[in-house]
């Protein structure tokens, strides 16, 4: 269950300059790459804004929006307001705004060193000083398809600037933030860090100037203050400026540094600033860090800075990454920020602040902190958000009709699929029977919750809201064509989750080789017979005792429980990097295991998002695991599997137990035998191909829109 709190701090209203604001909850600035081909704004970042603001928060601020368009765009689709033909896009989704109550700010941006987007067009990027890059991991990472989007972005080649370079620049911030006022728009917020060009001049590591723009951190500081005076003096003495500033940039030797942010924190108030909004950097090349400063992977981790930050000023300061409304009622009660900044949950649910106004916490859609929104930026796609498939799409869907006609409906398997599909079904008006085979709700989502726990709120939710709704849930019934009948559905969802058989890798069939599906079982407390020949009687005797006691359902006593107790030798070989494979290997690592992971693929992690698995292979790294990709001649024998690597060396592991987690595949047989009986089926989730959380969510939408379409 959700902590409890009245939220009364965070849900009172607050106020930056002359801006009344009707509660602290800010959208942060999240470029989603959601404008037209031509950096305008269209009726898709409208309605996705639109749904913010029908949320009940307070202030949106815009995604970066460049103010030199074409020139420093990170991102193909990113919005600009570098002209004045921009306006009427921006008027309208102010408007939008506005009908909701909430407020609006557009980030102003120049993305220098990161505008991915001038490489790609063959133009400079700008800079201060041309930098020197570091050798890292971070393209270590990537799978074979991402580095290809990668290299095709090209080498960049850097503007260094000039004085006259600059004061375009600062001209161009400055007629940005008059169309943002033209626009009807309530405030801007100029974008001074993340690597940006103003951050990329604050940072003594990219700045190497001797001129009055380099050296001293008031020289350093000076682009972002005549910015900012000239912004001041585009829009006047009442029109609000916020500016973002990185309080430190993580992992970068020579970078910003706290007491460098706080010297610029007090230059920026004296400039004019009416809100500082306090971000993080970090070193680029180490791919660890990508989840470490500005979309943090650690709650709470630039609360202090943005604490710090509070003191030397005496505007409101912003503040954010993963921290959790209670938390931040708390804070912001005891003076330590003004505002809460959410990205990622509020892409999770953007009712998020009205739902926690109506009393109604428990019921918000929980961010699962996958990456999937940021890491597709990484790959210049649309954000997507794993948990919310309609963010993106609010424009074509979220005010589409529900159906006419009520309908009974199956489903079939409650993994996340089924239970999604089930919950909006019910939602919907339709009836509903929701038939797992086992004795829980969950299926690879509980296991997916014991390895990642951030999961876990996720399991939680989808079950409370699959009660709540009224679904009528049926635990331990097989589904049979005659079963179903007996329901009389006009449809049914199959959401069964894939087929994971051993695959053909001689010495499979030892006693000590675990699949997939027996760890599951073995830590979850299923007592499968494939698992009764493979465990001892002590094993058996806590697996029985754990799912009779309901101990093995409290994912977190399994996760505690197995930190002193595994039916496991020290040393465990683990067959297969992707997803499942490398989750257990952090896992089991964790619990002091000496754990190698073998696969025949180049690279490891697919199935992970690009950010979390540059996270979670520097982890593996940590915990000193071995990690052996492009293994050839891959055999298991008693006590240990022996490869080839990439180079035709021989290798040998110790293994007291082997874990296949591979040969996972989409399954129909089962949708195929309702579809011959005469049923109407709709299949989703993993049988229909891995697509894991994200692919189970979006397609149980899909299918609930066919059946409310009749189709
Ligand atoms: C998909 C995505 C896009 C982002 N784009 C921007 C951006 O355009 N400008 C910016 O200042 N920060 C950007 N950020 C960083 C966020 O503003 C914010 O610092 C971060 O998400 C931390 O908040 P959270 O933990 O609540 O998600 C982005 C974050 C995400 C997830």
């Amino acid at each position: 269950m959700p902590p409890t709190s009245s939220y009364e701090t965070l849900l009172s209203p607050g106020r930056i300059g002359s801006l009344e604001i009707r509660n602290r909850i800010v959208v942060t600035a999240m470029g989603a790459n959601f404008s037209e081909d031509d950096g305008q704004w269209g009726d898709r970042v409208l309605a996705y804004h639109e749904e913010q603001a029908r949320g009940g928060v307070g202030l949106i601020i815009s995604g970066a929006c460049g103010v030199m368009y074409p020139v420093g765009q990170v991102q193909r689709w990113q919005l600009a307001i570098s002209d004045d033909i921009f306006i009427e896009g921006i008027a309208r989704a102010a408007e939008a705004v506005h009908r909701h109550g909430a407020k609006l700010a557009v980030q102003l941006h120049q993305g220098g060193l990161n505008a991915v987007d001038d490489t790609v067009a063959g133009r400079p990027q700008w800079c201060p000083s041309v930098p020197k890059w570091e050798h890292g991991d971070f393209l270590e990472g990537h799978l074979p398809h991402e580095l290809e989007i990668m290299m095709k972005s090209g080498v960049p080649s850097f503007k260094v600037l000039e004085k006259e370079d600059i004061d375009e620049l600062v001209r161009a911030f400055a007629a940005g933030a008059g169309r943002a006022k033209a626009a009807g728009v309530d405030a801007v917020e100029v974008h001074g860090g993340h690597g940006y060009v103003p951050s990329s001049f604050l940072s003594p590591k990219t700045n190497q100037r001797t001129d009055e723009y380099g050296g001293s951190v008031e020289n350093r500081s000076r682009l972002l203050l005549e910015i900012v005076r000239a912004v001041r003096a585009e829009v006047g003495p009442d029109y609000p400026i916020i500016v973002k500033i990185d309080s430190r940039e993580v992992g970068k030797v020579g970078g910003i540094e706290i007491e460098h942010a706080k010297v610029t924190a007090r230059l920026l108030e004296e400039a004019g600033a009416d809100a500082i909004t306090v971000s993080a950097y970090h070193e680029m090349s180490q791919g660890k860090l990508h989840s470490e400063s500005n979309i943090p992977h650690i709650p709470n981790t630039n609360l202090p800075a943005a604490e710090a930050i509070k003191r030397e000023v005496s505007v409101p300061i912003i503040a954010s990454g993963r921290v959790e409304p209670e938390h931040a009622d708390g804070e912001i009660r005891a003076g330590r920020f003004d505002f809460l900044a959410m990205g990622r949950k509020l892409l999770a649910d953007p009712h998020l602040p009205r739902k926690l106004a109506e009393g109604r916490r428990a019921e918000v859609r929980p961010c699962v902190y996958c990456y999937t929104c940021v890491s597709a930026i990484y790959t210049r796609e649309s954000t997507r958000c794993a948990v919310n498939p309609e963010c993106g799409l609010e424009y074509t869907r979220v005010r589409a009709p529900r159906a006419q006609a009520k309908k009974r409906v199956a489903v079939v398997g409650g993994g996340p699929g089924g239970m999604e599909a089930a919950r909006r079904l019910a939602l919907d008006g339709h009836q509903v029977t929701l038939i797992e085979k086992s004795d829980r709700l969950g299926g690879t989502l509980r296991f997916a919750s014991l390895a990642y726990p951030a999961n876990e709120p996720l399991l939680d939710w989808l079950s409370a809201q699959v009660e709540a709704a009224g679904v009528d849930v049926r635990l331990g019934t097989r589904a049979t064509a005659d079963v179903l009948k007996g329901l009389a559905p006009d449809d049914v969802v199959v959401a069964t989750g894939a087929l994971r058989s051993l695959p053909d890798i001689p010495g499979a069939q030892h006693a000590h080789v675990l699949s997939g599906d027996d760890m599951r079982d073995l830590m979850l407390g299923a007592n499968s017979p494939a698992l009764q020949q493979k465990t001892s009687l002590v094993t058996r005797l806590a697996t029985r005792v754990g799912a009779a006691t309901g101990l093995t359902a409290n994912l977190g006593f399994v996760r505690s429980a197995t930190r002193s107790w595994m039916p496991f030798g020290k040393d465990i070989a683990i067959v297969g990097g992707e997803l499942v494979g490398l989750e257990l290997a952090e896992f089991l690592a964790e619990r002091g295991r000496n754990v190698t992971v073998i696969d025949d693929v180049p690279r490891f992690g697919s199935g992970i998002t690009l950010v979390r698995r540059l996270r979670l292979l520097a982890e593996l790294r940590e915990h000193g695991l071995g990690l052996h990709p492009s293994a050839k001649d891959i055999r298991i024998e008693p006590g240990r599997v022996s490869f080839t690597d990439a180079d035709g060396e021989a290798h040998a592991v110790a293994a007291d137990q082997v874990i296949v987690a591979k040969g996972t595949t989409g399954d129909s047989t089962q949708a195929e035998a309702f579809r011959s009986a005469g049923l109407r089926v709709h299949e989703i989730g993993d049988g229909t191909g891995i697509g894991y959380i994200e692919g189970a969510m979006r397609d149980a939408m899909e299918a609930v829109d066919s059946i409310n379409a009749g189709v």
